[in-house]
């Protein structure tokens, strides 16, 4: 057995002595080093000596042993120093690293809970109901009967011939009030959808609703929060102005208008020389809706809003295209 026990040891040295690459060191250290390997062979036999040779084989055994994982770490290390042109001079340490690319909300969330944080601390609190809604919530219990010429003005995708995917974010208003009563203060988010699609307009979009019910509202109540509204989310500077309109769901209404926030009011193309912009509708929450949910108007008052979240926030960032939005483009997005 020691004569065994030398040769391996010889022909291991010369085999080591002549490794060039770390696949082969891996395959000698397992050739003799490994579980099975030819020396740990050897070590199991020594049990089976008589006692007498256990010992100076089991030392022998030992000192090769030792010498052949001391010669694979030698030779591992050599392997792995640039001056053998191993694995380490492939690495650069003085190179900048690469750092994570962080992700962030999409402009389009930002403006959302931007208009939500000035409203909640206005005390509103921020409700949210379906995409896919009944004819009655979209239309009907909010004064716009089937025949309805105001039906024409929302290209609507139906669903069936009762339920379609809303329209607009007032729903909520009905679906609220039928639930509760006075006091409320509502805002609700969310997606809406329209058959329409070209530079200002995407079959989905994002609109923030608004209403106030209580005894004694008025509209000066409706201008006092819009107009805090308007300062907090473009500026304390920003001019506004209360345009008439016409809403089946309001009477009266109003649309709001801010200054033109690319001119400054000088006129441009972006407000097609008017110098204002139009950012929402509003209007004191007419009657008749009232009847759809059993409140009281010769007790009860309120004013409604609501505005397109997408024209906020290309008015905001200075955007002209909608459909930017939804494209998913990372060189767009990365600039929030
Ligand atoms: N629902 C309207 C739309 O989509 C916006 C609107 C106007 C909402 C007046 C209101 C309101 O609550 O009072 O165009």
């Amino acid at each position: 057995m020691k004569a065994q026990l030398l040769e391996l040891e010889t022909r291991a040295l010369k085999e080591i002595d002549a490794i060039a690459e770390f696949s082969e060191l891996e395959a000698f250290r397992i050739r003799y080093l490994g579980k099975k390997g030819q020396l740990t062979r050897f070590v199991k036999q020594i049990g089976r000596l008589a006692p007498e040779e256990r010992p100076a084989m089991g030392k022998l055994a030992n000192r090769i042993k030792k010498e052949l994982s001391d010669r694979f770490e030698q030779a591992k290390a050599a392997l792995d120093s640039p001056k053998a042109g191993g694995r380490a001079s492939l690495m650069d340490l003085t190179l900048p690293g690469r750092a994570p690319v962080r992700g962030h909300l999409h402009p389009i969330s930002r403006v959302i809970q931007e208009v939500c944080r000035i409203f909640s601390r206005m005390g509103f609190r921020v409700v949210k109901g379906p995409n896919v809604e009944l004819d009655y919530y979209n239309f009907e219990a909010l004064n716009i009967p089937r025949d309805h010429p105001a039906r024409d003005m929302q290209d609507t995708f139906y669903i069936t011939d009762n339920i379609v995917l809303r329209t607009h974010t007032s729903p909520m208003q009905v679906r609220v009030m039928e639930s509760q009563k006075p006091p409320v203060s509502i805002i609700a988010p969310g997606k809406v959808y329209r058959r329409d699609s070209d530079v200002s307009h995407t079959p989905m979009f994002h609109q923030v609703e608004g209403l106030l019910v209580d005894k004694g509202v008025t509209f000066g109540d409706l201008k006092g929060t819009l107009a805090s509204f308007v300062h907090q989310m473009f500026g304390n500077e920003t001019p506004l102005r209360f345009r008439p309109s016409f809403f089946p769901f309001t009477e009266p209404s109003a649309e709001v208008d801010i200054r033109c926030v690319m001119c400054k009011g000088t006129g441009c193309r972006t407000c097609s020389h008017t110098g204002w912009l139009e950012i929402l509708g509003s209007g004191m929450v007419d009657p008749e809706v009232y009847r759809f949910v059993d409140y009281d108007p010769d007790v009860y008052s309120g004013f409604a809003f609501g505005m397109g979240i997408e024209r906020i926030a290309m008015l905001k960032y200075g955007i002209d295209d909608i459909q930017l939005f939804f494209k998913n483009d990372m060189r767009f997005l990365r600039q929030f």
